[in-house]
């Protein structure tokens, strides 16, 4: 770029940079994080956002994340505890709300959907993270019992279609989505979940007998009897309120 452009630039932009700021729209600077659990995707947006708030139904979470954020500095980040059905906040609040790897435990996604657009600024972002369900009803259902085994609070990763028309109900557009593929190590998923050694043994005899095809939809590897790793695939979405 040559510096007379670079000067017309400067001139343009200089004495405007407040403003420009403020232009960008009540809330747009602001990101929540909803359900942050340890507070990861606060944490990455925390280092270009100025103001991130984190919010989780689990005290205790929203202690670990608080740790686990101020450990790394990050001073921008403010923790609330809340439902994501209720949020505490205005409408129109934010201009990105962020949920990674948490939908599949709320008990109902419209109610909570509907939640989010309301704190989004029109034109706002919201980030989704998480396991897509399957169409297929016997791989659904398979996936889903390994699922709730390991961790009762699990309800349901929708589908792609699922996640498509709540999200328009909800008053949300699409704008891109993609998916990617997990692997899962047996012994670390399990062990994260504090499952007892019957508990677990009984999960892996339920996998082990499950149909064939059932292990081969999730890559289960087995070695010597012994379960080793398996994947699952995540969504990612982002949806512009309408
Ligand atoms: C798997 S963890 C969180 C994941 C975290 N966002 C991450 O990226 O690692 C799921 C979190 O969702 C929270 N949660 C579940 N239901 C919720 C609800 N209805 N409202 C708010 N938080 C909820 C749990 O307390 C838990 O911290």
């Amino acid at each position: 770029m040559s510096e007379s452009h670079q000067a017309r630039v400067r001139a343009q932009f200089g004495a405007s940079a407040p403003d420009y700021v403020a232009s960008a729209g009540r809330g747009a600077l602001r990101v929540l994080d909803v359900a942050t659990g340890g507070g990861h995707a606060a944490l990455a947006f925390s280092a270009f956002t100025p103001t991130v708030v984190s919010t989780d139904l689990t005290p205790s979470m929203l202690e670990a994340a608080r740790d686990f954020v101020q450990g790394k500095a990050a001073s921008n980040v403010r923790f609330v505890a809340s439902d994501v059905e209720a949020l505490p906040f205005r409408d129109t609040s934010y201009g990105v709300v962020t949920c990674r790897l948490a939908a599949h435990h709320f008990p109902a996604l419209l109610p909570a959907l509907k939640e989010i657009t309301r704190v989004l600024r029109p034109g706002g972002s919201l980030l989704v993270e998480d396991i897509l369900g399957h169409d297929d009803r016997e791989l659904a259902a398979f996936i889903l019992e390994v699922e709730k085994r390991r961790d009762p609070s699990h309800v349901r990763a929708l589908t792609h279609r699922e996640w498509e028309a709540f999200l328009k109900a909800a008053g949300m557009t699409v704008i891109d989505e993609g998916t990617l593929s997990k692997a899962r190590p047996w012994e670390e998923w399990t062990a994260r979940m504090r499952m007892t050694p019957e508990a677990k043994a009984d999960l892996e005899r339920f996998v082990l007998d499950a149909p064939g095809s059932c292990r081969e939809a999730f890559r289960f590897t087995i070695e010597d009897g012994r379960i080793q790793t398996f994947s699952d695939r995540l969504i990612l979405i982002r949806a512009d309120r309408d």
